[in-house]
């Protein structure tokens, strides 16, 4: 079992205790939410920190300002992580956000404003590659062990925010109409600019194609491995050690094929499947 001291239990899920504690996830719902306010939803490592990229430029019309002089973790804050208590009076409107939560653990304000909601979706396959390595180099979380233990608490939910089926499921069964954008990180990956259109128009933003591209230029893996205020090297490496991994590893789609075997594949797939049977979305 996890070391009670690393992790917490929140609504019978697993949060690390680093990031969060009661008094934020009280904070978080208590939270009032706005109706112009913007929130990514991911499971963990499925491209939240591309979006603390992309969405204050999208916001802002492409000032690059808040790239190079505020750090991802305050300029778009997780909603239930310590660090929004800080930073919230700080926000630039229209303010953007980040959250592991799942539908059910949204803040009451949430259901009563129009706050908009993008929700990105990443292979979970990749999302157990790139957590595994996450679990390597946060020396905040428990050490995953071998590929093949951590695969086993992943299909079991004893993960962050546990089980990736039961989470994707609850934004799909939430009923928002066009509150709710969903995109896949997979599509980010093949073509960013028409990722970016796709945010823009949904957000009504109506950016120009010049604007599009610098923002899609700024966004990119390389751009952001450079950035100091973007790939986690301001963290103290009693944190986050990045010679053992770098928080922005690789970047690619299909990472799961260098490290699934034939068995892993197979025994990951059935229980994916099962766990989606009837699901009207296809995995990307
Ligand atoms: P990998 O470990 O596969 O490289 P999160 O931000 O939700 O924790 O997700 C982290 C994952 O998103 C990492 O995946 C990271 O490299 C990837 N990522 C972040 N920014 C990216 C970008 N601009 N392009 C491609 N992948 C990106």
């Amino acid at each position: 079992m996890p070391s009670s001291s690393i992790y917490m239990e929140y609504q019978g899920l697993l949060l690390p205790s680093e990031t969060h504690s009661e008094k934020s996830l009280d904070f978080a719902q208590r939270f009032n939410l706005k109706d112009d306010d913007v929130l990514a939803v991911t499971y963990p490592k499925s491209g939240t920190s591309w979006m603390q990229e992309i969405l204050p430029l999208v916001l802002n019309g492409g000032d690059l300002t808040p790239l190079h002089t505020v750090v991802n973790w305050e300029r778009v804050p997780w909603l239930e992580e310590r660090t929004l208590e800080m930073v919230v009076d700080k926000l630039p409107s229209p303010r953007a956000f980040v959250t592991h939560f799942l539908y059910r653990l949204m803040p009451p304000s949430f259901h009563t404003s129009k706050a908009k909601v993008i929700y990105v979706m990443r292979n979970p396959k990749d999302v157990l590659v790139s957590s595994y390595y996450f679990h390597k180099m946060a020396e905040f979380l428990e050490d995953p062990g071998t590929f093949d233990e951590f695969m086993e608490k992943f299909l079991q939910g004893r993960v962050l925010f546990g089980k990736w089926t039961e989470h994707v499921k609850s934004w799909r069964h939430a009923e928002l109409g066009d509150r709710i954008l969903f995109i896949t990180y997979e599509e980010m990956v093949q073509d960013l600019p028409a990722s970016i259109r796709r945010i823009s128009d949904f957000l009504c933003c109506n950016l120009s194609e010049e604007v599009i591209q610098k923002i899609a230029e700024h966004c990119s893996f390389q751009s952001m491995k450079a950035n100091t205020m973007s790939n986690f090297s301001l963290v103290p490496k009693e944190y986050m050690d990045s010679d053992k991994s770098p928080f922005l590893r690789k970047g690619i789609v299909g990472d799961w094929k260098n490290h699934f075997t034939s068995e892993q594949l197979a025994r990951f797939q059935s229980v994916i499947d099962k766990e989606l049977e009837g699901e009207n979305f296809s995995l990307p």
